[in-house]
């Protein structure tokens, strides 16, 4: 087969790749190890990108799939004063083409750390990405050190669902989780439907979920998570971040792959967080 064919493009300081394949089309961000867009054959986008997103490296950017590591939401303890969600979506990556044919795309990645903000954490990173008529995302982190690290992260991935008020969530039901904004434990009943400012993270390993919205079903598999994380912020957030479409609450939702409760990376060892995507 021809090599696929790969545009690259700068925002700023920032490469954005755009990848055209007979199976899909891509466009991922240096900045972040970020996939912006995926687009199975004869598919609309399976994500969202929020108008007001900012490409140009800057800040973290809003919509695809952000990566959460080497944490999960605010930072705390001794690295309390460190930026949410950590540093993976927030440095730029050194992006390898390692394999291609007619059937699939695959890419590795690992962040580029000028500034040498990961070193402390005694963690390597690479990202796998696999492109076909699915996408499979895979973080893979090794402990380079002689003493157990802990680790929390999240594969963020923000889906596009045309119109929010139709959109289901199957998979989670009887699942407790944990309400980030009631600050309590509660059941899921049934399937999840958005009509509300949402933050849930779902303790859970299970493998797949299922999304039901009216432009497509999706399938989101994943492994080595112990969380689903759930998020839409409604109305009165999305009007306050700036880089968020007043009105972009209304065609996302975040079904994110994540380990929340505690994963401890013993020393040497390697652990592998992922989440695959396929349109139904
Ligand atoms: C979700 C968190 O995963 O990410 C939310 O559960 C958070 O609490 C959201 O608000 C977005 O985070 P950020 O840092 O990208 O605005």
């Amino acid at each position: 087969m021809q090599h696929p064919q790969i545009t690259s493009q700068f925002i700023g300081d920032n490469l954005i790749y755009h990848i055209k394949h007979n199976k899909f089309e891509a466009k991922i961000s240096r900045f972040g190890g970020h996939v912006l867009s995926f687009i199975p054959n004869g598919q609309s986008d399976v994500l969202w990108m929020s108008n007001s997103a900012v490409l140009d490296g800057s800040v973290a950017i809003r919509g695809g799939i952000p990566l959460c590591w080497p944490w999960f939401g605010a930072a705390s303890g001794e690295n309390a004063r460190e930026p949410q969600h950590g540093y993976a979506r927030i440095l730029p990556w050194q992006f390898e083409l390692e394999s291609f044919d007619e059937q699939s795309v695959r890419l590795t990645a690992t962040p580029i750390d000028t500034e040498n903000k990961l070193a402390k954490f005694n963690l390597k990173l690479k990202l796998i990405l696999v492109l076909d008529s699915h996408l499979n995302i895979q973080l893979q982190t090794t402990n380079i050190s002689e003493k157990p690290v802990e680790l929390s992260q999240a594969i963020h991935t923000y889906f596009d669902v045309n119109e929010i008020e139709p959109t289901q969530l199957f998979g989670l039901e009887g699942t407790d989780y944990l309400d980030k904004l009631q600050d309590n434990q509660q059941t899921q009943s049934g399937a999840i439907s958005i009509t509300e400012e949402t933050d849930r993270v779902y303790l859970t390993n299970t493998p797949e979920v299922k999304l039901d919205s009216a432009n497509h079903g999706v399938n989101i598999g994943g492994s080595g998570h112990d969380s689903m994380v759930v998020w839409n912020p409604w109305i009165n957030k999305a009007k306050a971040m700036k880089d968020f479409d007043d009105l972009g609450y209304k065609h996302m939702i975040c079904v994110e792959m994540a380990n929340t409760q505690g994963l401890t990376v013993s020393a040497g060892d390697t652990v592998t967080l992922s989440q695959q995507i396929s349109v139904l």
